[in-house]
């Protein structure tokens, strides 16, 4: 790697994620998500607990909830300010700050928990991410990761907007591959115990049809507002675009205004 390399593609991340309105997809379509990851570690008062990849707060402020001392890290200190809002109105107080997943800024054992809701699978280089989060965890302490799976819905909608999208970065792997197990075990290795892998499902009850999920992430997903402007030349593509996101909506739709979105729980400890 150069040495503008990696400092350029972080700008770039974080600059993507900053683009629509994220925390109104936290807040609208997934907020059960954060609950989720927060009860399966069963947090509770007093720990220290960091969330990688909080965005804007998703799961850093249930735990805080708990009573538990949290720091809500991320690449893209952008989203905080709608999570310190939410926080405020939810009488709650923790530390935002900005932080790589792949140079975290924390001693070695510095967390009794470290948890990422859907966040930490979209750092690129994923071994690098890995090794970061089991290094701060102490020995014993807990790690709960949230993953989307490549065969669920959002894996597809990636593997949708995938033909449409620049190259990624050379060696970045692609983030729904965190939701695969045998790619979880080979990452975390045999610096974690007690490893539990359980495929589970959000209801996602926000959209009433595959076209009004179009247009939600199109307006508000960093992700699929980047893709969007790299095609905006384009209005073919973008038509084509259009109807392949709606059609997926779709497909996943069940039929009373529901659809179901697949996603890897991990919870291990790490050994020591
Ligand atoms: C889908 S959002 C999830 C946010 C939150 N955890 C939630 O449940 O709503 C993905 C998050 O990953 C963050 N992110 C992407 N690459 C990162 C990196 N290398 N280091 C830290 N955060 C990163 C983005 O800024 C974004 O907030």
């Amino acid at each position: 790697m150069t040495e503008s390399g990696p400092t350029d593609l972080k700008k770039r991340q974080r600059a993507m994620w900053a683009l629509g309105d994220y925390s109104a997809v936290a807040a609208e379509v997934i907020p059960g998500l954060g609950r989720r990851l927060v009860e399966a570690c069963g947090i509770g008062p007093g720990q220290r607990v960091l969330d990688i990849a909080a965005g804007s707060g998703n799961a850093a402020i249930p735990a805080a909830e708990t009573g538990a001392n949290v720091v809500a890290s991320d690449l893209t200190p952008e989203l905080f300010e709608a999570g310190r809002r939410i926080a405020a109105a939810r009488g709650v107080d923790l530390r935002w700050q900005e932080a790589d997943a792949e140079a975290l800024p924390y001693a070695d054992a510095e967390f009794d928990v470290v948890i990422s809701c859907v966040g930490v699978m979209f750092a690129p280089f994923h071994q690098a991410a890995a090794d970061e989060l089991v290094r701060v965890i102490k020995p014993g302490g807990t790690i709960g990761l949230i993953n989307w799976t490549p065969t669920g819905f959002i894996g597809q909608m990636f593997a949708t907007m995938k033909p449409f999208a620049p190259p990624p970065p050379p060696g970045a792997l692609p983030p729904p591959q965190w939701g695969d197990e045998t790619h979880v075990r080979s990452l975390l290795g045999d610096r974690v115990a007690d490893l539990e892998l359980r495929r589970e499902k959000a209801v996602i009850d926000r959209f009433r049809d595959g076209a009004e999920f179009r247009d939600f992430f199109k307006a508000h997903y960093g992700p699929t507002v980047a893709v969007y402007k790299a095609i905006a030349a384009e209005p073919d593509r973008v038509a084509q675009l259009d109807r392949a996101l709606a059609d997926l909506g779709s497909r996943h739709d069940l039929g009373n205004g529901q659809m179901e979105w697949e996603y890897l729980l991990v919870t291990a400890r790490r050994s020591g």
